[in-house]
């Protein structure tokens, strides 16, 4: 990894599956029984907000029972002793790598504690729950959602993102299944641009084949042997 100085890291739900938090694509493709066009699309929202709001109250509430684990800890450290460049691209909506204290971070697909109001785009940190109808403090609209990115969504900061991907020198997948565009193609406009790629991934991907280098198992295990790598 010499001559590495500006890291981009894509995370998705496997780097907090041994935190106990589950996966969208486990057996059966449920998540927490339910699929995910029934709360996770713009027209669930419409369709029925009491369902879509309560799942992701429960969601937010869960997130209490749930910590960081040596894959979020090891990402935390790079971030804090990384002299380059780094972002920490996260699709996960649950608070792990900040509660780990990684800072140089953003959640494209949008975070549990986080409200969206849906007539003027403000969004702010949540707790609690979040009823349908809620009024927005800045523009007055009774248009409060849950800020999650549904499919069919444009995801949060895709021109820092795309940046970010365009200029490093080493992009690192973990923990994502490659199946959900657009960050499924990050790996190949990194490759493009000129970057070292690196997956780490229980399980072979969709995306794999697209990777220079892909490490099999757990993240809490190859996530740590990485950054002691980089760091060295
Ligand atoms: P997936 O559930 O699609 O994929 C999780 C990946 O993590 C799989 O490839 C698993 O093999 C791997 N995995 C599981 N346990 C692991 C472990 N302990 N260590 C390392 N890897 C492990 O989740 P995502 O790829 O994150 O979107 O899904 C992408 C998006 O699809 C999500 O952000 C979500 C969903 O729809 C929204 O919520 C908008």
């Amino acid at each position: 990894m010499r001559g590495v100085s500006n890291i981009v890291v894509l995370t998705g739900a496997g780097i907090s599956a041994e935190s106990g938090v589950p996966t969208f694509r486990g057996p059966g493709g449920l998540w927490e029984g339910h699929r995910l066009e029934d709360v996770c699309t713009p027209e669930a929202l419409a369709d029925d907000p009491v369902l879509v709001h309560r799942f992701y109250d429960e969601r937010r509430a869960a997130l209490e029972s749930v910590a960081p684990n040596a894959a979020h800890v090891a990402l935390a450290r790079l971030d804090r002793d990384w002299p380059g460049e780094l972002l920490i691209i996260t699709q996960n909506v649950d608070d792990l790598h900040e509660r780990a204290g990684a800072r140089r971070m953003l959640h494209m697909h949008g975070e549990l504690k986080s409200s969206l109001c849906a007539a003027c785009g403000d969004r702010r940190a949540l707790a609690g729950m979040l009823p349908p109808g809620a009024v927005c403090d800045v523009c007055s609209a009774a248009a409060l959602r849950p800020d999650i990115v549904f499919f069919g969504e444009m995801p949060h900061d895709m021109e820092r993102i795309e940046a970010a991907v365009a200029n490093c020198d080493l992009f690192v997948s973990i923990g994502t299944s490659g199946a959900v565009y657009p960050a499924a193609g990050f790996v190949r406009t990194a490759r493009y641009y000129g970057a070292r790629t690196l997956e780490l991934n229980l399980d072979p991907t969709a995306g794999s084949i697209f990777f220079d280098e892909t490490r099999q198992g757990a993240a809490g295990v190859l996530v740590p042997q990485w950054v002691e790598e980089m760091l060295a």
